[in-house]
């Protein structure tokens, strides 16, 4: 079973995944981590200093990689990844276990804000222009991260929820 967690920064993917994984006795693969240790580099250096259109050629190099090996997994996504190369349909002929965490704008603004330096599309940007950018960047992801088989709404909820919300769309 490949069970594989979309959304947009800071939805929870990352530990929404690993205490699903640590219940389901399921091995745990964070998209970006993997990258990162291909590539020997963090997120934030690859897209410094290649560029974003080589970041999303990795990205897509590795997702294929990690689905061929077909093995039972909690794929975590990284919040970009079902919006380029066509990836939501590649996951789907391997998947339809997809999962899109759905955050609201102020929540989002609000995990995101004293963590910029780490996110290279939202670090140059100032609080006070974060809620537009972010408003209109999932204006456009949303049409992607809605062909997600399901969605969990993750507002004032703990990760315990999340999980249990998610185990039970499994039955
Ligand atoms: C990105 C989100 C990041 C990472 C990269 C690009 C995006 O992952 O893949 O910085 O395009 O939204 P997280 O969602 O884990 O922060």
């Amino acid at each position: 079973m490949t069970i594989v967690l979309l959304g947009y920064m800071a939805s929870g993917k990352s530990s929404v995944s690993k205490l699903l994984g640590k219940l389901l006795a399921l091995p745990v693969i964070d998209l970006d981590t993997y990258i990162e240790i291909k590539e020997e580099k963090t997120i934030a250096e690859i897209f410094e200093t290649k560029g974003e259109i080589y970041f999303r050629m990795k990205e897509h190099q590795y997702l294929k990689e990690v689905l061929e090996t077909k093995e039972a997994m909690i794929l975590s996504l990284g919040g970009g990844t079902p919006c380029y190369a066509n990836n939501m349909n590649l996951i789907h002929e391997y998947t339809k276990d997809t999962f899109y965490l759905q955050t609201s704008i102020p929540e989002i603004i609000n995990r995101v804000k004293d963590e910029k330096a780490k996110r290279p599309l939202i670090r140059n940007i100032s609080d006070e222009d974060l809620p537009e950018f972010i408003g209109k960047h999932l204006f456009e992801r949303n049409v992607f991260y809605q062909q997600a088989t399901h969605h969990i709404f993750t507002d004032n909820k703990t990760i315990e929820i999340l999980v249990e919300e998610i185990r039970e769309s499994l039955h």
